[in-house]
């Protein structure tokens, strides 16, 4: 790197109680470069992000921002805000049952009537809904962030981060596109990339390697709270990424759905009409799996969702090996052998207060299972294999499951659901967040599990991991199926083009 750093963060230390989640961190991030720090789940990536908030106190280490030179534990919110640094955290840091004006407020302070202190709200909602139609996220200002599909949510994180950067300002956007299909990160790479060469700085965490490849400018990859390399992006192709990401090992090669998938219909929907599912026939076979592809909004989880019971049906039918079958809770779909791995995991399926043991095993199913029984010593047993097939990083196993990194409480809620070999596996952006060891290791577990016969249907926005992982692509937009591939003879450009087609607004899942 050779111009000034805008940002340096040196020989950073963060413990928490015996976890050392930051042994000594570094990080130079140029003026008016993007940065991207990369490292595998648990490796420090968001810790680091957070000491620099100031939302951590870090143990040691100092903070240089535009110069100025601070001890790390002194760092406050309020500090980094004065100098301009802005944030998206991986949890976005909203408030769902606040509305989208409100959230966005709170980030910027609530603009008031002079001495009064009275919140003005019309120009509080005039200036979201400017903010809202600017980054073309079709909500209203009212509406309550909960209510937003993943994708919009983080849109509106971002937005808010973006909102009032000064020219100067430092960005530290930690996974902002996990959530987001593909043509919305692109969008969101090339605004950034717009913005560095404006003068501003960013640092970029992210685990989907080709587009932090196109857009940043320079690397820092973590490893175990440490630096294990650092150089300009050009110098850094992707097996080095990997080698100082893993310490060496190479990356495990993606798991070969079999060519073949098996001939017995497991799974039959008919005429579906569901949330944004305008009337979708669909046939899913023992062994096969069917990926989802489609954009946010075209009823890629409605239709997941939909067969899970977790949204009633408006019309049609659903049989499970031949016999017809309706579930209107997550109870009877388990009763029937049916899993669901929500996109919204952290709020749909986590128990973050709960423990990595609680959460991988029954004494979560059992909330929906009552019948299922299980001696305290098999659980234990259960989920101690479950942390080490998933190779899920926590001190153990009767840690909190929200004091696990991102893509670790990922990792724990999907081994959950992998270790049951339903007859009906229905996954919603199962890789988001999760690095690309750990993707290429759910990847291995969802093949295996249709070789023994589940049906597997997996929605996702990365068509990499959709054309590594099915026998068929099956193209949503507004609400219908407008194409049926098998994925050997399909292209990304095919399957991306079908998704875009004169599709429609404003229908939400
Ligand atoms: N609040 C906390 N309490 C206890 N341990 C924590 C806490 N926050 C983070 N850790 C631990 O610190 C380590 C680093 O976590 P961190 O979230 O920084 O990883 P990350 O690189 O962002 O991973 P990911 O890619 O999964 O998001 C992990 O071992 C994690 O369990
Ligand atoms: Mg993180």
């Amino acid at each position: 790197m050779t111009v000034p750093p805008a940002l340096e963060a040196t020989d950073v230390v963060k413990t928490f109680g015996g976890t050392v989640a930051l042994a000594d961190a570094q990080l130079r991030v140029g003026k008016g470069t993007i940065h991207a720090l990369l490292g595998g789940n648990g490796s420090g990536k968001s810790t680091l992000i957070k000491c620099i908030a100031g939302v951590y106190r870090a143990d040691a280490g100092r903070i240089v921002v535009h110069g100025q030179e601070r001890a790390a534990g002194d760092q406050t919110p309020a500090i980094a805000r004065r100098s301009s640094l802005h944030f998206v955290h991986q949890d976005l840091g909203l408030f769902p049952q606040l509305s989208i004006a409100e959230n966005i407020a709170l980030d910027r302070g609530y603009p008031t009537v002079r001495a009064l202190g009275a919140v003005r709200w019309s120009r509080l909602e005039a200036d979201a809904a400017a903010l809202l139609e600017r980054f073309e996220i079709a909500a209203s200002p009212r509406t309550p962030v909960g209510a937003l599909r993943p994708s919009e949510r983080s849109m509106v994180a971002i937005a808010r981060a973006l909102a009032d950067a000064r020219d100067d300002a430092i960005l530290l956007l930690d996974e902002p596109t996990a959530t987001l299909a593909e043509h919305e990160s692109r969008e969101l790479l090339a605004a950034l990339r717009r913005r560095a060469d404006a003068g501003q700085t960013i640092v970029l965490v992210s685990h989907r390697f080709p587009e932090v490849q196109g857009v940043a400018d320079d690397v820092t990859v973590f490893r175990d709270g440490r630096v294990a390399a650092s150089d300009t992006m050009g110098q850094m192709p992707i097996e080095r990424l990997v080698a100082a990401m893993t310490g060496g090992a190479e990356l495990p090669h993606p798991a070969r759905v079999a060519v073949k998938a098996g001939s017995t219909e497991r799974l039959r929907l008919s005429g579906l009409e569901a949330g944004a599912l305008r009337g979708v026939d669909l046939a899913v076979a023992a062994g096969e799996i069917v990926g989802l592809a489609g954009l946010g909004g075209s009823g890629r989880s409605s239709l997941l969702r939909a067969v899970f019971g977790r949204i009633p049906l408006r019309a049609g039918s659903m049989a499970l090996d031949g016999v017809h079958f309706r579930s209107e809770s997550a109870a009877q779909s388990m009763a029937h052998d049916v899993a669901l791995v929500p996109e919204d995991r952290l709020g749909e399926a986590a128990f973050l207060d709960m423990s990595v043991r609680e959460n991988t095993s029954i004494t979560v199913l059992r909330r929906f299972w009552r019948r299922f029984r299980i001696s305290p010593s098999a659980e234990r047993r259960s989920a101690e294999g479950l942390v080490t097939i998933f190779g899920i990083r926590t001190p153990g196993i009767e840690t909190t499951l929200g004091s696990l990194s991102g893509g670790n409480q990922q990792k724990a809620i999907l081994a959950r659901w992998l270790q049951r070999d339903p007859k009906v596996l229905l996954l919603d952006e199962p890789s988001q967040g999760v690095d690309v060891v750990a993707r290429a290791d759910i990847s291995a577990h969802v093949v295996a599990a249709a070789a023994r016969g589940t049906a597997v249907i997996v929605a996702s926005s990365d068509l990499d991991e959709l054309f590594a992982l099915t026998h068929r692509i099956v193209v949503l937009r507004a609400g219908r199926i407008v194409a049926d591939l098998e994925t050997a003879r399909t292209s990304r450009d095919e399957v991306a083009h079908l998704s875009m087609l004169d599709s429609e607004e404003g229908i939400s899942t």
